[in-house]
């Protein structure tokens, strides 16, 4: 039978309500690509998961399937989410789907072109709050307290429920859960999803490591961070809401949080790209974190490793074009190309 989305393939693991309504836009079922060149570097058998190829863009989309089917079978008429941007995007092209209204906040001026244009073409009503993702949110969740809007953030059950779908896949396609698990770590919901997912599958458990930036990294440091700092603006999140579970994933896992500078993530993200697998800043955190503690000692050789990249690189395009060489200009002219190209 064709692909139906998530909700259809992995239902019966998912704790939704009976009166869940699907709204599907044929998510998840993201490949598990093979890393030759970095298995090579590190000795160990390297995927990447690549949840950039959801339809919005991002693993986003796993949690909101089954977040806003749960929604609409209530009978919501409006979703709500404060985001980075991914959230956003994800939010209203469900919404949209389901034939409802959206409304996300996001903090001014940072989120990525990519996920705002996204917002918007989804039919969003985009809020710009003078404040950080985590004043958002604290918004957000009265308003939702307060009136019969639907909160679409993981503090939302069903989010979680739906993302736990990414562990069920990965053991799926290698028969077993890998040895290790790398990913990013914002507001803290995905890693607390893939905790769950791993737990509930019973293919094996896989030592977890969570990365934050460096500026944004309250799990490392033990404390909210008040004004959270990254280029890797979709984990620019100072209290994360499952702060908490993180951690207890990390420790039940036997693995950790640590945090990566900036350069790290760019970097990482760069190596990424040269193997062909372009996503955006944030999504390259779970890779930054494996160089960084590998260059620490940690030894990962005969291991099966899978590291998360959470969103594509087109989300976030101006991170490239800011950096990197704008493209030469030549009349149309054979001398000329072969003056830019040479013998080779
Ligand atoms: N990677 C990307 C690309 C994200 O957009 C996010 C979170 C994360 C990683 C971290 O995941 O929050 O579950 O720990 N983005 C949220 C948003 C906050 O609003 O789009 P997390």
């Amino acid at each position: 039978m064709t692909y139906q989305g998530l909700i259809h393939r992995y239902g019966q693991y998912l704790d939704l309500p009976a009166h869940t309504k699907t709204i599907s836009l044929l998510e998840g079922n993201t490949p598990l690509i093979p890393m030759p060149r970095l298995s090579r570097e590190f000795g160990c058998e390297l995927f990447v998961k690549f949840e950039g190829l959801n339809p919005t863009g991002s693993f986003k989309d796993r949690g909101m399937t089954a977040a806003v089917s749960e929604a609409v079978g209530r009978g919501a008429q409006t979703v709500i989410c404060a985001s980075t941007g991914n959230t956003a995007a994800s939010a209203a092209a469900y919404a949209a789907r389901a034939g409802l209204r959206s409304i996300v906040l996001i903090p001014e001026g940072k989120v990525a072109a990519g996920k705002l244009a996204g917002a918007i073409a989804y039919g969003a009503e985009v809020i710009q709050i003078q404040g950080s993702f985590d004043d958002a949110l604290t918004l957000v969740v009265e308003i939702t307290q307060k009136t019969p809007i639907a909160l679409v953030n993981s503090i939302n059950p069903y989010r979680i429920e739906g993302q736990k779908t990414s562990a069920f896949e990965i053991c799926d396609v290698l028969g077993a859960a890998p040895d290790w698990l790398c990913l990013p770590v914002g507001n803290a919901g995905n890693i607390t999803s893939y905790w769950a997912g791993f737990k509930q599958y019973q293919k094996g458990l896989p030592q977890i490591l969570g990365v934050q930036a460096a500026g944004s990294a309250p799990l490392v440091l033990g404390h909210p961070v008040e004004k959270p700092e990254t280029i890797a603006t979709a984990i620019r999140i100072g209290k994360p809401a499952r702060g908490e579970q993180a951690l207890e994933a990390a420790q039940e896992s036997n693995g950790k949080i640590i945090a990566v500078s900036d350069e790290e993530i760019l970097s990482a993200q760069r190596i990424l790209a040269s193997e062909g697998v372009w996503v955006e800043p944030a999504s390259a955190a779970g890779l930054a974190g494996l160089i960084a503690e590998s260059a620490k000692g940690f030894d990962v050789k005969g291991k099966k490793v899978v590291v998360v990249c959470t969103g594509h690189g087109m989300k976030d395009p101006s991170i490239i074009t800011e950096s990197f060489q704008s493209p030469k200009l030549i009349p149309v002219n054979y001398n000329a190309l072969v003056d830019v190209v040479g013998g080779a």
